[in-house]
């Protein structure tokens, strides 16, 4: 989850994208359909014999995936992993339906906050949705990061925050603050929330994106990192309380997802493309959510 991605990271990052918006889909347009009964965690990944046709005919077709999550494009040469389908034990899920999708949502705005992989969730919606109207008028705001579906006024975004809290460049350096959310005012407008933070709360200090963090009156090297998350939470749950409004607004949070590098997930990074790729770089250097002073 480099924002400098060598094409190893990016090859191995698609192969888990499309599976995880086939749970994550569900659960974010769950309404009836699979019912409130169904435990639609327990389950196993099956073969779909009708697979949706953006997977089995991916990067083709949508303009709109960021270019390291795009398997096909660099080389990637089985399709066999388009076609496994999320089964809970005690029930079926409704197939996605982008038009009805479309139409439900008709007029709204749909944010996704989070890391990369909710990047992967925001890219897989959008092709979903692509794909079911693609001949209809849709505008990219930023290549890769708003769309709009001018036909039923449904703008879906991503707002790229590892940790929702704010990170501040200071003279010490990128300072986490754990009781500061300054985006509050851009997702606020959003109708559809969907937030995630997690992974990034865990990362070796190569990688991670701070250098101290700020915990109440306190600036720390380190922390230990569960308390941290916890901190950045209830920050966060104080934000939610204090601006959203429930009646309006629908607020999803999704919790801590297999990291979409290496073997993350049931050994599926093994089937990763062979093709040689050249260095990609994207957006620029640093996190995109450091704010200059
Ligand atoms: C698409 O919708 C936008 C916004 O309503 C409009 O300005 C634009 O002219 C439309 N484009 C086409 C090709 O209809």
């Amino acid at each position: 989850m480099h924002l400098e991605l060598k094409m190893d990271d990016a090859k191995r990052i698609s192969c888990h994208f499309l599976a995880i918006i086939l749970i994550t889909l569900p659960v974010f347009c769950l309404a009836g359909g699979a019912g409130k009964n169904c435990d639609i965690f327990t389950g196993s990944w099956v073969l779909d014999q009708s697979p949706y046709p953006y997977l089995s005919d991916y990067s083709p077709t949508c303009p709109f995936i960021r270019p390291e999550f795009d398997c096909h494009k660099y080389g990637r040469p089985d399709r066999q992993y388009l076609k496994y389908k999320w089964q809970p034990s005690g029930c079926n899920l409704p197939r996605f339906n982008a038009i009805g999708f479309l139409k439900k949502m008709q007029g709204k705005q749909i944010m996704l906050v989070g890391d990369s992989v909710t990047f992967n969730h925001y890219n897989s919606l959008i092709c979903l949705l692509h794909a079911a109207v693609p001949n209809s008028n849709i505008s990219a705001a930023d290549p890769w990061r708003s769309v709009t579906f001018h036909d039923y006024g449904v703008t879906v975004t991503i707002f790229m925050s590892h940790y929702l809290v704010d990170i501040e460049e200071t003279k010490i350096g990128r300072l986490l603050k754990l009781d500061s959310i300054s985006s509050g005012d851009v997702w606020k407008q959003a109708d559809v929330l969907v937030f995630n933070t997690g992974l990034w709360w865990y990362v070796k200090d190569d990688r991670k994106g701070w250098d101290f963090i700020q915990d109440g009156n306190n600036i720390v090297k380190d922390m230990d990192r569960t308390t941290a998350l916890a901190k950045a939470l209830a920050t966060w749950r104080r934000w939610v309380d204090s601006t959203v409004e429930v009646t309006k607004t629908k607020l999803f949070f999704e919790g801590v997802f297999p990291d979409h590098h290496r073997v993350g997930w049931s050994g599926g990074s093994q089937a990763v493309a062979t093709a040689q790729g050249r260095r990609y770089r994207w957006p620029d250097r640093g996190i995109p959510e450091v704010r200059r002073r």
